[in-house]
């Protein structure tokens, strides 16, 4: 049987997450029982939500037991099959397939994909899981109509760049907030951005007023901290604020909140934090939609590629600072 690499979650961290709160492990896959299949992972999505698994307190999910292999989702290939479902050489997306190289599964959470439309790994970025979280928030909180103002918060990443694409389309003018100049000329360039803002230059608060002269109808949220902050205090009557997730506090260091919940009342505003697990019902619509998109060159992205498992702690960490531009993966083959 083939060996499988990975790291296990080893300690919970101490504030900042580190690379020793993961460990390495190598060990020999076990032979496929029935009902089982072993996927090989090639690649490897690192995603912010898994920095909540690490910590032992309450949250919508669980959180990650120590010493299992690292939640994580994955792209890859069956390799051998005792499940009529699933026959070698099929492209399957692995809901959780770890931070490994190979996943022996009972079929559950395993989707095959059709890897002629995209590349194999867009399905756990624009075309999965991220994607589908931007056309939720956008298409069912924000609802934007033409001409209106919709912020995008982390403007960029895998999340990002599907929400400023997709209020686009709307017709609406999508303003993006990035970390740095290059990210942000990305943003306009080839996401279609209107109008992007660095969160990093000194006069952010500034450009960021310029950027939104008829205020703002629409704010997909995904870091919290000064950029909610911002926002929320140039909303228009009935904006509507869809939270998606608040990374500037994922490390304990910054806190989000409202300065007055008076803002919403006299703008008549809706505020709604949703987590997009929750809405299965709607995957089967958005996926359809962005993979058209995609396969018609219409959605674009970019993707930050580190190379082979060991390179996944490392990599995580630089997620959550920022250090990826665009979708998070891991090459694994
Ligand atoms: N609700 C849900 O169901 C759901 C599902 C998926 C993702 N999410 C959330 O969506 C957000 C984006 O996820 P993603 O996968 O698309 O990640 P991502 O945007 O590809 O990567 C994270 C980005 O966050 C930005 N960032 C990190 N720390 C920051 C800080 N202190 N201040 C400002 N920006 C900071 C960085 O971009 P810059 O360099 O541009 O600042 C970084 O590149 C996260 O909050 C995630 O938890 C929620």
């Amino acid at each position: 049987m083939p060996l499988n690499q990975g790291f296990v979650l080893a300690s919970r961290p101490q504030g900042e997450a580190r690379v020793d709160n993961f460990r390495y492990f190598e060990k020999e896959t076990p032979p496929v029982g029935p009902g089982q299949v072993l996927v090989r992972n090639l690649w490897l999505s690192l995603d912010p939500y898994m920095r909540g698994r690490m910590d032992e307190s309450k949250s919508y999910a669980a959180s990650q037991k120590l010493d299992d292999v690292m939640i994580g989702g994955t792209a890859g290939e069956v390799v051998a099959s005792e499940n009529p479902e699933f026959k070698p050489g099929d492209k399957v997306v692995c809901v959780n397939g770890g931070w490994q190289t190979y996943f022996l599964s009972d079929g559950k959470g395993v989707n095959k994909v059709d890897a002629s439309r995209a590349p194999l790994q867009a399905f756990v970025g624009p075309l999965g899981m991220p994607g589908v979280t931007a056309w939720y928030g956008l298409n069912k909180i924000i609802k934007p109509k033409a001409g209106q103002t919709v912020v995008v918060s982390a403007a960029t990443g895998a999340v990002g760049t599907v929400v400023g694409q997709l209020a686009k389309a709307h017709g609406a003018r999508a303003v993006g907030i990035a970390g740095g100049p290059e990210k942000c000329a990305f943003a306009v360039k080839e996401l279609g951005y209107d109008a992007c803002v660095d969160h990093k230059a000194v006069d952010f608060a500034e450009q960021f007023k310029k950027a939104t002269p008829n205020g703002v109808d629409g704010v997909f949220e995904n870091v919290g901290g000064l950029p909610f902050k911002l926002a929320s205090h140039r909303l228009n009557d009935f904006a509507r604020i869809a939270v998606c997730g608040l990374i500037a506090s994922y490390e304990g260091a910054e806190k989000s909140s409202l300065d007055d919940l008076r803002i919403l009342l006299v703008k008549r505003a809706l505020i709604e934090g949703f987590i997009v697990s929750d809405h299965i019902d709607i995957w089967g619509q958005a996926l359809r939609e962005l993979i058209d998109l995609a396969a018609s060159g219409k959605l674009k992205w970019r993707e930050s590629v580190v190379d082979g498992v060991k390179a996944a702690p490392a990599a995580f960490l630089g997620m959550l600072k920022g250090a990826n531009f665009g979708k998070q993966l891991v090459k694994l083959s």
